[in-house]
């Protein structure tokens, strides 16, 4: 069972070299770990119609719904680029949609990894208890 951070990120690490990311070179690899434990992996894919792109973090997470994960405890996102990774606006609602506030996302930091709360990435989240029907 994969539940500490190193490991985490370890198993996004060894994914970098797949990304596909010939238009922006900025490669980057997600793992995500549901609560039974089980670890899903995604890199970005890019396209020549730059829109049809698809970050790291969303192919990790539709991964792991894909294969029956409904709840999502962890997230390491890894990349080759120097600077503190920060997951973009649209894969933080959609981690929303499977991971509890409280649950941390490991970003790729320079000289090591930050961590945030899903809370702290998208506080005022656009929830399903926003819809009014539970
Ligand atoms: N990208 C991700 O995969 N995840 C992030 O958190 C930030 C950005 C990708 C999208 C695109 O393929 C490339 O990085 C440059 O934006």
């Amino acid at each position: 069972m994969v539940t500490d951070p190193d490991t985490l990120m370890a198993r996004a690490r060894a994914c970098l070299d797949r990304a596909h990311a010939p238009y922006s070179h900025f490669r980057v690899a997600a793992a995500v770990v549901d609560d039974q434990g089980r670890v899903f992996t995604g890199v970005n894919v890019e396209n020549v119609s730059y829109g049809l792109s698809m970050c790291a973090e969303r192919v990790a997470i539709f991964t792991a719904v894909a294969a029956g994960a409904r709840r999502i405890t962890a997230v390491a996102v890894a990349a080759t680029g120097a600077d503190l990774l920060s997951p973009c606006g649209a894969c933080r609602q959609v981690l929303v949609e499977f991971a509890a506030p409280e649950a941390f996302v490991y970003c790729d930091a320079p000289g090591g990894m930050h961590r945030w709360t899903v809370g702290e990435l998208l506080p005022h989240a656009f929830a399903a208890s926003r819809l009014g029907r539970g």
